[in-house]
């Protein structure tokens, strides 16, 4: 280290304070303090950082001890190690006493001078390790806190990030779902204007009092019958679209938790499905072992079952004449591991990443609305209290997985 190890002298004899000191100048990094009375010690002591005191006992006034005693009762200086310097070693009694002042060495005089260096060089050794240790300590501490304040940091951007992908995703949804209710509407809006522009011109018509001819009549009736026909048609969708967009929030009311044996719901339900295909495009395979007995919802699964199929026929058998699904199951004693594949398109990476967001779709304005998979994610993780995950690569089909407890949860966790 290379502070100055701070000793103070302390003798009422300024001569031995002076061979001291000559003694001690034979040690490279010692500075010397010195003070012939113990009220003089006290006093350097609260000035200076003192590092250690060579202490004479015997002193007139204020001898050693008391002033030892002194030292202990001061917070500044209570650690300072203290080496008394006496004439003679009395008893036992007198070294406990010193001991317990807080002496850490007692050196009888005439002092040996090699005896005395070795002292001093243990305590500055010691003194350079602990000023060592505090400032390795300190850097810790150092690096602790640039450490947490950089954690805290990552935290903010962390949950910035979240918060402006959460509004971009709310952003996304409110543009599809007004461009979608707005197609409608807007049709629903047209109609009616038109339709009222010619109710004008029939009342006027009316009005005027000129006959009215039956060609006359029936084309308003025409054209009026045309126009409640798209408004109509258009408000349904519109209501259509309302119900799906109402399906992502779940809803768990319509189903109620009962015991199913898992075999036979998706054999069912799977039967039904096929019925939509008249031309037996589609093969099914389903291995799934018998007696795999669930406490859940059955209506919830068969409505995934339903997206699920949906999906590969729309998506994975787009444009094809043949596919085939398979549909597996394996499970412990807690849950069941259901998977759903078609070796149909597959998709994208970026497809994959984004199947979940309600409103994606890769059919835009061809009928679909990409609610399917946001339907079954909310389904799974929040009724059945399960976890769906997706397998797929292009051209090499698409595995949806279900991990389900057997027993699903009372109440849904979202
Ligand atoms: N089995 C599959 N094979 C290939 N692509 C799929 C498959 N299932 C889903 N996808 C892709 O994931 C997208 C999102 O599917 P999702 O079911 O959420 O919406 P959608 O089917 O497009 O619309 P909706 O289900 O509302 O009619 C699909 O548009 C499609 O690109
Ligand atoms: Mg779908």
């Amino acid at each position: 280290m290379t502070k100055d190890f701070l000793v103070l002298i302390v003798d009422d004899n300024v001569n031995n304070i002076f061979a001291l000191k000559l003694l001690l100048t034979k040690l490279p990094g010692i500075k010397i303090l010195e003070a012939t009375s113990g009220e003089d010690a006290l006093l350097q002591c609260i000035e200076f950082n003192v590092h250690l005191i060579l202490l004479d006992v015997q002193m007139p006034k204020m001898n050693g001890y008391e002033t030892a005693r002194h030292l202990q009762m001061m917070e500044r200086t209570r650690t300072i190690p203290i080496v008394f310097l006496t004439a003679h070693l009395r008893s036992e009694a007198f070294i406990q006493e010193g001991y317990a002042l807080g002496a850490v060495d007692y050196l009888t005089k005439p002092i040996d001078d090699n005896l005395l260096l070795n002292r001093v060089r243990h305590y500055q050794h010691l003194h350079d390790r602990e000023t060592n240790l505090w400032e390795k300590t300190r850097e810790l501490q150092s690096t602790t806190d640039q450490l947490q304040n950089t954690l805290n940091r990552l935290k903010q951007t962390q949950a910035q990030l979240i918060q402006s992908e959460k509004l971009a995703a709310l952003g996304r949804i409110v543009a599809v779902v007004a461009h979608e209710l707005n197609t409608p509407i807007g049709n629903c809006l047209t109609v009616a204007t038109t339709l009222d522009e010619k109710n004008q011109v029939f009342e006027n018509i009316v009005k005027s009092g000129e006959p009215l001819k039956r060609g006359q009549m029936l084309d308003y009736l025409e054209q009026t019958h045309q126009a409640m026909n798209i408004i109509s048609r258009g408000l349904g969708r519109a209501g259509e679209l309302v119900e799906n967009f109402k399906k992502i929030s779940v809803d768990q009311e319509s189903d109620s938790k009962k015991q199913f044996d898992l075999k036979t719901l998706v054999d069912n339900t799977m039967t039904l499905l096929l019925l939509s295909d008249k031309e037996s495009r589609w093969k099914m395979t389903i291995s799934i072992p018998s007696a795999i007995i669930l406490n859940s919802y059955p209506e919830t699964l068969e409505q995934i079952l339903a997206i699920l199929f949906d999906n590969a026929v729309t998506h994975g058998f787009e444009g094809k004449t043949q596919g085939h699904i398979r549909i597996k199951a394996k499970t412990d004693d807690q849950r069941v591991a259901l998977s759903f594949s078609d070796d149909g398109c597959g998709m994208s990476e970026e497809t994959q990443q984004r199947i979940f967001d309600p409103f994606f779709t890769t059919r835009l304005g061809k009928g679909n609305n990409g609610l399917g998979m946001s339907i079954c994610y909310n389904l799974t993780e929040g009724i059945l209290g399960g976890h769906i995950s997706i397998n797929s690569q292009p051209a090499q089909g698409t595995t949806v997985t279900l991990e389900v407890p057997l027993v699903a949860p009372e109440f849904a966790a979202v």
